[in-house]
């Protein structure tokens, strides 16, 4: 439940950003390629990183699991089936096919679920495993990828389609083929160049993560020997506060995040007159003067390091309370505009072209609602919506935001921001 502070600007003091979700989440798929366990730090006590340890520990490995520190042991896998209730709703599953497939020769896997953003078909990582010579069933629903005898061995992948995770389960399968693989056309987000460095410290032989060429010799199963691996600030949790702070803050700081990673989103709210100072690891934002009005602006979405479309619902939310016209135009997945029908419930002037691109007019005062999140991102977004609104709002189905954000409601208070959980 959230008190709307109906346009005042009074949150202030500092909100740390936690270990990022869409990092963690391949660095555990990743444990699979382990000869000895992997310790990972700085991990976000979300639900998709409980999911993911449910799948690991349903193939047989341990995890250990104390405050932000994750152990995971590989060597008690024995099961190269991944399970079918877990995969179904979390799309990162799908990474764990490449490193199951690599160190065990064959892998089982579900069609891996998620938001309800658009289809998500996996057709690129089929033809991924393809290139290193795998054989590819489907029965049910279910794929079955079998390694040729002796195992996967280096192939040459044109993406066709720039994908993060499809990317990131090629690059960890051939961490374990025999010879050397090449992806073309990879993705270029920062949580893959911070993926090959983790895997380079343990032995893999990864050049060009985080360009779009990306060349891996395969060798023998890793070693952590011990070291442990941070995980990187989440980038879309920084932007989201970012975000909040644009329009609800009187001086507030986003520390332990990393600006360069958000550097699109710093750059159009400084624009657009957010009084924004970005240091190496924190970001400061400090209200406008009185009187003083923020600029709209217009969004294309686009694979990194153009504007992520994880953050283009919280954005949507700060164009509505800008002056102006704005176009938004979602060209990553299909259906992730649906959310807007529900910020029009509560004020915004938003009209939809089609379903990949909106207009939206502001300022338009916000009223709080009941309202539903439908995916991790458009549930945060609601959350910033119904913290700017008059009155008071009531979020539904909060696993969503859960999935991605530690402990939001009271990290939010911190701050100053009226918001409690209410058990159901
Ligand atoms: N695509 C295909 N075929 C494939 C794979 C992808 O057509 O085999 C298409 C998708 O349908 C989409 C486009 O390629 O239109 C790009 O999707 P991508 O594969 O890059 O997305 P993803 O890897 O499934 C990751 C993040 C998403 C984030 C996107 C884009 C994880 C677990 N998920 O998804 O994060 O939006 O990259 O940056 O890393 C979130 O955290 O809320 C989230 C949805």
């Amino acid at each position: 439940m959230v008190e709307g502070l109906a346009g005042a600007r009074t949150l202030r003091g500092e909100i740390p950003v936690r270990g990022a979700k869409n990092a963690v989440l391949k660095a555990m798929a990743a444990s699979v390629l382990f000869a000895d366990p992997v310790r990972l730090t700085n991990v976000p006590n979300i639900e998709d990183v409980s999911r993911m340890a449910e799948l690991l520990s349903g193939l047989g490995a341990t995890v250990t699991h104390r405050g932000r520190a994750l152990v995971i042991d590989p060597r008690g896998i024995r099961s190269t089936t991944v399970d079918r209730g877990i995969s179904e709703r979390l799309r990162a599953s799908v990474v764990l096919a490449g490193p199951i497939l690599a160190r065990f020769g064959s892998v089982s896997f579900p069609h891996p679920g998620g938001d309800v953003i658009g289809p998500r078909p996996i057709d690129i990582f089929l033809t991924g495993f393809r290139k290193l010579g795998a054989r590819v069933t489907v029965s049910d629903r279910h794929y079955h990828i079998r390694a040729p005898k002796g195992g996967l061995r280096g192939g040459d992948i044109f993406f066709n389609i720039v994908s993060v995770t499809a990317t990131e389960s090629l690059m960890l399968a051939a961490t374990l083929a025999k010879g050397r693989t090449t992806l073309w056309n990879a993705a270029l987000e920062p949580e893959i160049a911070h993926l090959a460095e983790f895997l380079n410290r343990s032995g893999a032989r990864i050049r060009g993560a985080g360009t779009a060429t990306i060349t891996i010799d395969g060798g023998k199963p890793l070693r952590a020997r011990g070291r442990a691996h941070r995980t990187m600030p989440d980038r879309i949790e920084a932007g989201s506060f970012l975000i909040l702070a644009a329009l609800a803050a009187k001086d507030l700081s986003i520390t332990d995040c990393e600006p360069e990673h958000i550097r699109i989103l710093v750059e159009l709210l400084r624009d657009a007159g957010v009084s924004i100072t970005a240091g190496k690891t924190s970001i400061r934002v400090r209200a406008p003067r009185r009187g003083k009005r923020l600029e709209g602006f217009n969004i294309r979405t686009h694979e990194y390091p153009g504007f992520a479309t994880d953050l283009q619902a919280p954005t949507v939310v700060y164009l509505t309370q800008a002056a102006g016209q704005s176009a938004v135009f979602e060209t990553i997945f299909e259906n992730r505009l649906n959310y807007t029908a529900d910020l029009v419930r509560m004020g915004a002037d938003i009209t939809v072209w089609d379903p990949q691109r909106i207009l939206i007019k502001g300022p338009a005062p916000l009223v709080g609602r009941e309202l539903e999140g439908p995916d991790i991102r458009a549930g945060l977004a609601y959350l910033i919506a119904a913290i700017i609104a008059k009155g008071r709002s009531v979020i539904d189905n909060v696993y969503h935001i859960d999935r991605g954000y530690e402990r939001i409601e009271e990290r939010l208070r911190a701050v100053g921001a009226d918001v409690t959980r209410v058990e159901s």
